[in-house]
């Protein structure tokens, strides 16, 4: 039988790129389909370095139908890993636009392609964000999803796309993992989160902020309903996430249907105590001042586990030491 092999849309972008790495250490044969818009030629280099394979790398736009068809079909794709998207809620929220593009037009032009060469399998890069303001927590599953920003809206529109498009056939899988706050790096240091142009999540400012290139954290809000007034959220180390990912894979190869799935530790973190780990673990100081809330943060959220322990038999296991340190090794590697 020819080797199947599996497509990662943003493959080299932070989480994509992890995945592609433990994907190819477990010998899986793997096709790289990413625009660079936020990533760089050398992760292809460092994948290779880390793994000691060859990484087949297609630079392509999921909005260019004939360059994904000829993907998708030169190379035999049998699953899908969707994580090519725009991820900034602030910038959605200025430039919406974009993001109806980006994200949903993309996503319906993949699911185009997948449907006209039988390919019907995907794993979907999706977002706690998609839940909104939380009527109870931990969220679980079951909660009600009500994105407040474009960015969550566009992945909750997939997620109902993909819901459609498993009723309407009954062989297809859609398994849409629900990340929470994913952190840290490969222990390589040689792959991490690195945005290319300003961050938007908490861990690169701090690592930027260790590293001087900020003279300081802006913590923005220390007066929410939580035990210290900073915000609380659930962090995820991305080695634990991406294994999650591998887990639904082996999943879907048993399971049809459409799933979503929260990716999360099940623990809160205030903004003041990853702070406070980030200096203890790597002896550093992060000087930072309180500015006014950020438009459309939320004070708290966390994850219920129990659906990823019960259908992928998977937990995150990684502590915020590992995720404090991982970071910051990743970031001197960069200076
Ligand atoms: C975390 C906490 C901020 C930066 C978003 C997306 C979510 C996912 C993760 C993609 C909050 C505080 C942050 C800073 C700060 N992205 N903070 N100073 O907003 O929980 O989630 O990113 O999938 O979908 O919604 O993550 O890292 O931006 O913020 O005080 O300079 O850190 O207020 O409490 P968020 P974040």
């Amino acid at each position: 039988m020819e080797s199947k092999n599996i497509l990662i849309t943003g493959g080299m972008g932070y989480i994509g790129s992890h995945t592609a790495l433990v994907l190819l250490s477990q010998g899986f044969d793997i096709v790289i389909f990413d625009n660079l818009s936020n990533s760089s030629i050398d992760v292809k280099d460092k994948l290779e370095k880390i793994s000691s394979k060859k990484v087949t790398f297609i630079k392509g736009n999921v909005l260019d139908t004939t360059i994904l068809q000829n993907t998708i079909n030169d190379f035999n794709i049998d699953t899908v890993f969707h994580f090519a998207g725009l991820k900034a809620v602030s910038e959605s929220v200025e430039n919406p636009n974009i993001y109806f593009e980006n994200n949903i037009s993309g996503s319906i032009n993949l699911l185009k392609v997948m449907k006209s060469s039988d390919v019907k399998k995907i794993i979907f890069s999706s977002s706690a964000t998609v839940y909104g303001e939380p009527l109870y927590l931990p969220y679980d599953e079951d909660h009600p999803t009500n994105a407040t920003n474009p960015y969550g809206r566009s992945k909750l529109y997939i997620e109902e796309m993909l819901k459609d498009v498993c009723n309407s056939d009954k062989d297809f899988s859609a398994i849409c993992l629900r990340y929470f706050n994913p952190v840290g790096a490969h222990e390589s240091s040689l792959i991490g989160e690195n945005p290319e142009d300003i961050p938007n999540n908490l861990m690169p400012f701090i690592t930027q902020v260790a590293c001087k290139k900020l003279t300081k954290l802006k913590i923005f809000g220390n007066d929410y309903n939580t035990p210290d007034g900073t915000g609380v959220r659930d962090y995820i180390h991305v080695m634990d996430l991406v294994e999650g990912h591998v887990k639904a894979m082996r999943y879907i190869e048993s399971n049809k249907g459409w799933q979503a799935i929260n990716l999360g530790t099940g623990k809160g973190i205030s903004v003041l105590d990853m702070v406070k780990s980030f200096e203890k673990v790597n002896s550093v100081r992060i000087p930072y001042q309180f500015v006014p809330r950020r438009k459309g943060d939320i004070d708290k959220f966390y994850s219920n586990v129990k659906t990823s322990k019960n259908l992928l038999n998977w937990k995150a296991k990684r502590g915020v030491e590992e995720m404090c340190k991982s970071s910051w090794d990743f970031q001197k590697g960069l200076n």
